[in-house]
């Protein structure tokens, strides 16, 4: 990575370095080409963005508390969701799993860090905290989520994907920041990346403040706060 890259990777970090201890910081990532895509058709997601966003991604895994995936990433990637990139201490691994459909994968790998499922199901996993909370139309409020991880220490907390975990997440109005990183890449089909269920009129569209990072490998990041559109009422 360049100097000026990681002095753009460093100052993309400031906000959540500088978030105060008493209130839940969620931030949420995607990593997407020019059209929007965060995986081709079959799935297949690595690559899309270069080495610099890697590091990025990596740095915001060392500085949560606790890093959070949805059940498909787990059966299409399963990441190992650790720190290697940069030095630094991983962060709890949780995973959405609202069925109780996933029992293995390199999350579960047992190197001392926390690992937790969020589920409405009865399933456990050995040595992994299970977090049974309820579920609408199959599936849970993330201000529940946001909660139940708060309660536990669990403060600032990465939202790592796929597209259907972080748009519930930002549907919910529970992302403080957004970080999109785009690829200059063009993929022409596969998996869309936000998508919101809401059919506003474009003055009514979230408009974030954003500022921009040149990252290197031609990566663009993104960086949206949200923060005025965060509920605080429904978690801390
Ligand atoms: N480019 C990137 O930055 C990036 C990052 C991560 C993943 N990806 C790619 O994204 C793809 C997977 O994304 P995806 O949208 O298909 O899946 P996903 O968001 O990883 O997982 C969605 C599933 O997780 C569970 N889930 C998540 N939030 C929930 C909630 N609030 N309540 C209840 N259940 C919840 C549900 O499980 P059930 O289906 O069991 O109901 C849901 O269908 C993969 O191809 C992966 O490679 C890309």
């Amino acid at each position: 990575m360049t100097f000026a890259a990681a002095f753009e990777t460093k100052s993309a970090l400031i906000p959540l370095l500088a978030a105060p201890d008493d209130r839940s910081f969620v931030i949420g990532q995607l990593g997407q080409s020019l059209d929007g895509r965060i995986a081709n058709s079959r799935g297949e997601s690595l690559g899309i963005n270069g080495p610099a966003a890697l590091t990025h991604l990596h740095a915001l895994r060392a500085h949560v508390d606790a890093v959070v995936v949805g059940a498909g990433t787990i059966a299409a990637d399963n990441p190992r969701l650790t720190v290697r990139h940069i030095e630094g201490r991983h962060p709890a691994r949780v995973v959405i799993d609202p069925k109780g459909r996933i029992n293995d994968g390199h999350w579960l790998d047992d190197d001392g860090t926390p690992r937790l499922i969020i589920t409405s199901s009865d399933h456990s996993i050995a040595g992994v905290q299970r977090i049974k909370l309820p579920a609408v139309d199959g599936m849970i409020d993330p201000h529940l989520i946001c909660a139940a991880l708060f309660e536990r220490g669990y403060k600032k907390l990465l939202i790592e994907g796929g597209a259907r975990t972080i748009s519930h997440f930002l549907d919910h109005h529970c992302l403080t920041r957004l970080h999109i990183l785009f690829a200059p890449l063009i993929i022409g089909n596969g998996i869309q990346g936000v998508t919101l269920s809401n059919q506003l009129p474009l003055n009514l569209a979230m408009r974030p403040k954003v500022t921009t990072y040149h990252l290197g490998d031609g990566d663009i990041l993104f960086d949206c706060d949200l923060s005025h559109e965060v509920r605080h009422d429904q978690h801390k």
